[in-house]
C-alpha cells in the first residue's frame, strides 16, 4: 500500500542486514528523539552542526512532520529484540522556496553505517524528489566530513562545492531517474 506517494520497501544492506524505507510519520518523533541518542557525538555533530546530547522535542516535532511534497523525509527502519521498530538512518529535503531546488542532509546510526543504506536513501529521495519537481540538491558539509564527502563522490554527484565560512555548500543536479 503507498505511504504518502510513495511505496514502502526493504532494502538489503552490504551485509545482508534487512532495513525497512518509509515515509517518515508524525508518529516516528519518539524513534526520531531515540535515533540521535544512538548516534556518536561525532555523527550528531556531523548532521546537526552541533553537539546535541537530546534531540529537542520541538526539533524532532518539526523533523517528524512533513508535508511529503515541499519537505519529504525517509526512515530506515529495523526492528529491535524486543520488537519494536527502530530508526537507523533517515534522508530528508527541503525545497527553498517556491524553487526547484531543496536542502538535504541524510544521517545514519554509527553501527549500521558504511552497510550501503547512507546513499541508498539518498538515492531513492533523490527519485522521490525528481518526482515532486526537485532538480537540484543543496547541502552543507564540514570539510572534516570525509564521509559524506566520499559518499557524494562516490556517486558522482558533487557538481559544485564552495568552501564559505568554514563549510562546504554543495550542490548537485538529480540524474533523470527511471
Ligand atoms: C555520511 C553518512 C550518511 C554515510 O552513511 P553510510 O550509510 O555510512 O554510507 P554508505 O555505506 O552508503 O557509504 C557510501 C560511500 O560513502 C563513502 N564513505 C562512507 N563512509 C565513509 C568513511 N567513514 N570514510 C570514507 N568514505 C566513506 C564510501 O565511498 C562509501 O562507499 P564504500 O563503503 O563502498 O567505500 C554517515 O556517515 C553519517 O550519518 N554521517 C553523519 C551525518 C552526516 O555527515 N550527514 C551529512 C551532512 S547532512
Amino acid at each position: 500500500m503507498p505511504l504518502r506517494g510513495f511505496e514502502p520497501r526493504v532494502l538489503e544492506l552490504h551485509d545482508g542486514t534487512r532495513v525497512h524505507v518509509r515515509p517518515i510519520v508524525p508518529e516516528d518523533e519518539p524513534l526520531l528523539i531515540d535515533a540521535v541518542a544512538a548516534m556518536s557525538e561525532r555523527t550528531v555533530y556531523f548532521r546537526f552542526f552541533s553537539p546535541l546530547k537530546r534531540l529537542p522535542d520541538a526539533l524532532a516535532h518539526r523533523l517528524a512532520v512533513v508535508d511529503y511534497h515541499d519537505r519529504f523525509a525517509l526512515v530506515g527502519t529495523t526492528h529491535k529484540p524486543a520488537g519494536k521498530e527502530r530508526i537507523v538512518g533517515v534522508a530528508r529535503y527541503d525545497r527553498a522556496g517556491n524553487t526547484d531546488v531543496a536542502e538535504t542532509a541524510v544521517a545514519v546510526v554509527d553501527e549500521f553505517q558504511r552497510r550501503g543504506l547512507g546513499s541508498a536513501l539518498l538515492a531513492i529521495l533523490a527519485k522521490v524528489a525528481r518526482d515532486h519537481g526537485i532538480k537540484t540538491f543543496t547541502l552543507i558539509v564540514l570539510p572534516e566530513n570525509q564521509q559524506m564527502l566520499g559518499l557524494l563522490r562516490k556517486m558522482g554527484w558533487i557538481h559544485h562545492a564552495k568552501l564559505t565560512g568554514g563549510v562546504y555548500e554543495i550542490s548537485f543536479d538529480l540524474p533523470d531517474l527511471p
